[in-house]
């Protein structure tokens, strides 16, 4: 089966994202998936789940889950938690590996949810308008999506490049700190960005290791992504700035949408 995006990067994932979502209160997204999903009192459905990092613990609270992603190596990592879970967390959780473009899981969900940015994966239109019709298909009449996507700023775009420094982790694994470094370049006719990440370390023998992991990301403005939300079925209720529910706005970083199925 061809590579997916996440495959090579899999195995740092979760110590990467450590740092942004536990770390920084307004960005720690888990408490607000699980709240949502226990409001919900259903089941519920992760798109682009990943390494379960949401996943977890959302079935943690005794809600049934299940988790789609197209990386095998990323659902690798979901499916060993699984198995180290107790039972009663292990069974509310079903992995399937499928394309959020175009999945089919016979049967309708309370909520969905997409979280850290994986929609922007998508980078044309018509993809995104696939996965918002293959959501709004899977959704119950009054289910909820939320999705949650990054906020485009004119200043930081106007400036074509950026080089950044993305801080160290560590990698238990190897016992190594890890420092990654990006390289962005924004092309905004396309309303795209492309990332070469660097990782790099220096192992136990003192040799030194780059990894370079190249992708691209679409970006939405708040109006696109609602009237893009509207066009396929939903009804924006919330339009959230981080995870502590404060109100979006310019600068927010993060724009997190809560929509209706109408
Ligand atoms: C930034 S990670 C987010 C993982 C997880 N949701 C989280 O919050 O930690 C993005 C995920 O999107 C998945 N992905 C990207 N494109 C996809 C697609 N077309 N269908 C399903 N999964 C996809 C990747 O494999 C990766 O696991």
């Amino acid at each position: 089966m061809k590579e997916a995006l996440f495959d090579r990067v899999a195995r740092f994932y979760d110590y990467e994202t450590q740092a942004f979502t536990r770390d920084i209160p307004l960005y720690n997204d888990v408490p607000f998936y699980v709240e949502y999903a226990g409001e919900c009192k259903g089941e519920v459905l992760e798109l682009a789940c990943g390494t379960g990092r949401v996943l977890i613990p959302i079935a943690a609270h005794g809600i049934p889950i299940t988790g789609l992603d197209a990386s095998a190596e990323m659902l690798l990592i979901a499916e060993k938690k699984k198995k180290t879970s107790p039972d009663e967390i292990a069974r509310q959780i079903t992995l399937v590996q499928g394309d959020m473009k175009k999945f089919d899981l016979k049967r309708t969900y309370r909520l969905i949810i997409v979280a850290f940015r994986s929609f922007q994966c998508l980078l044309t239109k018509a993809d995104q308008r696939a996965c918002l019709t293959c959501i709004n298909k899977h959704l119950d009449q009054d289910g909820v999506l939320l999705l949650d996507l990054f906020a485009p700023r004119h200043d930081l775009l106007a400036q074509r490049t950026r080089s950044l420094y993305l801080g160290k982790f560590y990698y238990e694994e190897e016992g190594v700190h890890v420092t990654r470094r990006a390289e962005d370049t924004y092309d905004l006719a396309a309303q795209t960005l492309h990332e070469d990440r660097f990782y790099e370390w220096t192992d136990k023998q003192g040799t030194f290791h780059r990894e370079v992991w190249s992708f691209d990301l679409a970006y939405l403005f708040r109006n696109e992504a609602e009237l893009l939300l509207e066009a396929c079925g939903f009804s924006v209720e919330d339009v959230f700035g981080d995870f502590k529910k404060n109100p979006y706005d310019y600068f927010s970083g993060e724009q997190i949408f809560v929509a209706r199925k109408t």
